[in-house]
């Protein structure tokens, strides 16, 4: 049985996680109308890893005996000035998650609850790739910056992002 202050904490996240699924969402919309498809198809694919992840922490939830609660999602952003401007949101944003990640890592030794620790550890590694991801384009869009012409092969370099499902009984 997982305590009540670990499981308010982890629908948090659940939130937070499907906060980040909406953000996306609102780049791939916003993508799409600067007529840029492969960045939307990557952010598309963000997208679903972010549900990934809320559904990670969702079921492990119900495994340990604790109770979902889905609370309102904020509304996200609609607009931004630049495609850069659009990834370093994103990579500012993947900051803050990880800051709420290893808060929860935390609480988890705070509450001697190693089951959970060992359950975050996932995503203390999930958000290294995260960050990593969205500063890799935020550095790209920077030297676009004076190569705008490059623009078009990194839309397309872009669009070949694919979604892998996560594998049965864990993992991403
Ligand atoms: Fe779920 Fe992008 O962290």
């Amino acid at each position: 049985m997982i305590s009540k202050k670990m499981q308010d904490a982890l629908n948090e996240q659940i939130n937070a996680e499907l906060y980040s699924a909406y953000l996306y969402l609102s780049m791939v919309a916003y993508f799409k109308s600067i007529n840029l498809p492969g960045f939307a198809t990557w952010m598309r694919v963000q997208t679903q890893e972010e549900i990934v992840h809320a559904m990670k922490i969702y079921d492990y939830l119900n495994e340990r005996g604790g109770r979902v609660i889905l609370k309102s999602i904020d509304e996200p952003q609609t607009e931004w000035k630049s495609p850069l401007a659009a990834f370093e949101a994103a990579y500012g944003h993947e900051q803050k998650v990880t800051g709420l990640i290893n808060g929860l890592v935390n609480l988890a030794i705070e509450e001697k609850d190693h089951a959970a620790n060992m359950f975050l550890q996932w995503f203390v590694n999930e958000q290294v790739e995260e960050e990593s991801n969205a500063d890799a384009i935020v550095q790209k869009l920077k030297l676009m910056a004076e190569a705008p012409g490059g623009m078009y092969m990194l839309d397309n370099e872009m669009g070949q992002r694919v979604f892998t499902p996560p594998a049965a009984g864990g993992g991403q």
